[in-house]
């Protein structure tokens, strides 16, 4: 089967792509994060089809989305006040709450978890077609497990042709990192589960107390308890090595000369390329940027035959929290500090 590309634009397209989320079908959904694999997220056969064309493990949980946060009711069995509060400035956009499910939601979906994540995606494509689909729809990010998450249609062709009918072509991706996980420890208390869009400084606008989790920068060790699945993986890694770098320009570019190899590249900030005389890409000035950038550019690094990338080691303030926590999954939390 060869993957069909779906114009958003076209009203009779995204009907299509509805009908076959209806039948039980996997669609390619633009968001403003990253692209998703679009399924029924009550329909077994369905979300089992997806954990399949990923390769992903079966207790890894999928994000639930729903067109407005008003029908979070219908999935879940409480949702507290808070949550409600965070709803109000955040949806749609990029943020995730895990909250408790209902029996709506299969346990193949959940990873057999009692939780849910909820989220309501900024992007009108996404919301049109969970509106014309009229069910819930389960979307993990669209790549083939543990490899770099697509922000274009093309990207999503790239891991998916041949495994799902359809995607749907919404252009790139605007945040270009994913959303920003939390789950609520209390009324008062949001724990930030996975970086994001969404800023732990935004987040204090509206929830009294933001804890980072501490698995974020630093990965589980064996058999240590976690409190989302997705941190046990390795992930975000293209077929090249990444090793992230954090150090001083000049040191940098000492330590990437004395390293240089026809297959060994750098990956580093606008501005900084000048430096260099050949295999070097930059991924953006400012946090905002680099997120926007970070997915396509280990993609593409993979494309040109990289066989090891030395990456500069981003800013960690704001959007740079979640660019920093991509970048050390890619490294296998190999970090080399001068
Ligand atoms: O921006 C996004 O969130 C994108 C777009 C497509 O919406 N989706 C996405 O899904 O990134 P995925 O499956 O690639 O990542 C979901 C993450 C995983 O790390 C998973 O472990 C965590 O969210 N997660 C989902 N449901 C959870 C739950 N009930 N409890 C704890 N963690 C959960
Ligand atoms: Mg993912």
């Amino acid at each position: 089967m060869d993957t069909l590309l779906l114009n958003s634009n076209c009203y009779d397209n995204m009907i299509y792509a509805a009908k076959l989320i209806r039948n039980g079908d996997i669609v390619g959904m633009p968001t403003e994060t990253v692209y998703g694999l679009a399924a029924d997220a009550r329909n077994e056969n369905a979300v089992a089809n997806i954990f399949k064309a990923k390769g992903r493990p079966s207790d890894n949980p999928l994000i639930v989305h729903l067109s407005d946060f008003s029908e979070a009711v219908n999935y879940t069995s409480s949702i507290p006040d808070l949550a409600y509060k965070l709803a109000e400035k955040f949806c749609p956009g990029p943020l995730t709450m895990i909250l408790p499910k209902n029996n709506l939601i299969p346990y193949i979906t959940s990873g057999g978890l009692d939780t849910v994540g909820i989220r309501i995606p900024a992007h009108e494509t996404a919301r049109e077609l969970i509106r014309l689909s009229g069910c819930p729809i389960a979307a993990p990010s669209a790549n083939t497990s543990g490899y770099p998450s697509p922000t274009s249609a093309r990207h999503v062709m790239d891991d998916m042709n041949g495994k799902i009918p359809a995607i749907i072509d919404g252009g790139n991706c605007k945040c270009g990192v994913e959303s920003t996980v939390i789950s609520f420890d209390d009324n008062s208390t949001v724990r930030i589960l996975r970086p994001g869009f969404i800023t732990p400084e935004d987040l204090r606008l509206a929830a009294p107390n933001v804890i980072i989790d501490k698995a974020i920068l630093h990965g589980v060790s064996d058999g240590e308890k976690v409190t989302s699945p997705g941190m046990k993986y390795k992930h975000y890694s293209p077929s090249a090595k990444v090793v992230l770098v954090d150090a001083k320009l000049p040191d940098f570019i000492s330590f990437f000369n004395s390293h240089s190899g026809n297959n060994v590249y750098c990956l580093v900030f606008d501005g900084d390329e000048i430096n260099f005389s050949s295999n070097c890409l930059t991924y953006g000035a400012d946090s905002a940027a680099q997120a926007h950038n970070i997915f396509a550019r280990l993609r593409e690094l993979d494309k040109i035959g990289a066989e090891t990338v030395f990456v500069r080691f981003p800013d960690q303030k704001g959007i740079g929290l979640a660019v920093l926590n991509r970048l050390i999954r890619a490294a296998g939390f190999e970090v080399v500090k001068i």
